[in-house]
């Protein structure tokens, strides 16, 4: 599989609004807290990017007694989160072999990041070993595979050929952290709506979706002359398109 360059993506990632949108209260992490009472806990954002989730979600734990940490393989991303954070112990390093002893923490969230692992059973066995016993890992992304109208894929074909090659199905996934020994809950989310073209023209302006770095330029050129000129024929044309999330609660046994 192809992967990102994120030091380029680093400087365009925070313009993206969608990236801020619907962030509230991790309730997951809450409801982990309820069930499995303690004194403090200890919780790490995988692949954190710029920050974004543990940005909102130190101020939503505020009363809360939590010990944050974000690790990253991209040092222009970590940058960019130590700009907007600073109780957090951030740390430059692969999801496939964290520099981090065995049980080290209580949760481990991991947002938008898992297709760009290049070595995903390697990612989960670590993920096993860095968590403790009990503790939760919690995998969220979208979920390629029930959203073959997405907006970005009528535009870009080749995009979903790329994809095809990075994500792994929910189901795979199930498997492969059941095969670790996690008791394991997957959710998918689904929507169907038609979408102004208008609206995502930034998008591809910005050049941030990481696929849209790994298909050529060439392909890349022509999805958005195509999407302009259905704007220049029609400022109010409307695609279909449809949006799947997966979400994946993983217990350590
Ligand atoms: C699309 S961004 C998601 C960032 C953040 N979680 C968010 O939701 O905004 C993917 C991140 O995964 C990181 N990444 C890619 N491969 C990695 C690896 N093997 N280990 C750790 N981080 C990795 C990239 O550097 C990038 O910051």
């Amino acid at each position: 599989m192809k992967t990102t360059d994120f030091s380029k993506v680093a400087q365009v990632y925070d313009r993206n609004p969608f990236r801020f949108e619907k962030l509230e209260m991790d309730m997951d992490v809450r409801n982990f807290i309820n069930n499995h009472p303690k004194s403090t806990y200890k919780l790490l954002d995988l692949a954190c990017g710029t920050g974004i989730y543990l940005q909102h979600q130190l101020s939503s734990f505020k009363n809360y007694n939590m010990d944050w940490y974000g690790l990253d393989a991209s040092q222009d991303m970590l940058d960019k989160a130590k700009e907007k954070l600073e109780d957090v112990v951030f740390n430059h390093g692969r999801a496939e072999n964290m520099p981090y002893e065995d049980e080290t923490f209580d949760i481990i969230t991991n947002y938008y990041a898992f297709h760009h692992f290049t070595e995903k059973e390697k990612v989960l066995d670590d993920i096993h070993r860095v968590l403790k016993k009990n503790g939760v890992y919690k995998l969220h992304n979208i979920n390629i595979y029930g959203m073959k109208n997405w907006w970005l894929y009528h535009y870009f074909p080749a995009a979903l050929l790329e994809d095809y090659k990075r994500f792994w199905t929910h189901e795979v996934i199930f498997r492969e952290l059941s095969l670790r020994g996690f008791e394991v809950k997957t959710e998918c989310i689904y929507q169907m709506e038609h979408i102004k073209a208008a609206d995502y023209i930034g998008h591809i302006e910005n050049r941030d979706i990481s696929v849209l770095t790994l298909i050529a330029d060439e392909e890349y050129n022509q999805g958005f002359n195509r999407m302009k000129y259905d704007l220049k024929r029609n400022p109010e044309h409307k695609i279909l398109n449809d949006f799947s999330e997966m979400v994946c609660i993983a217990e350590k046994k």
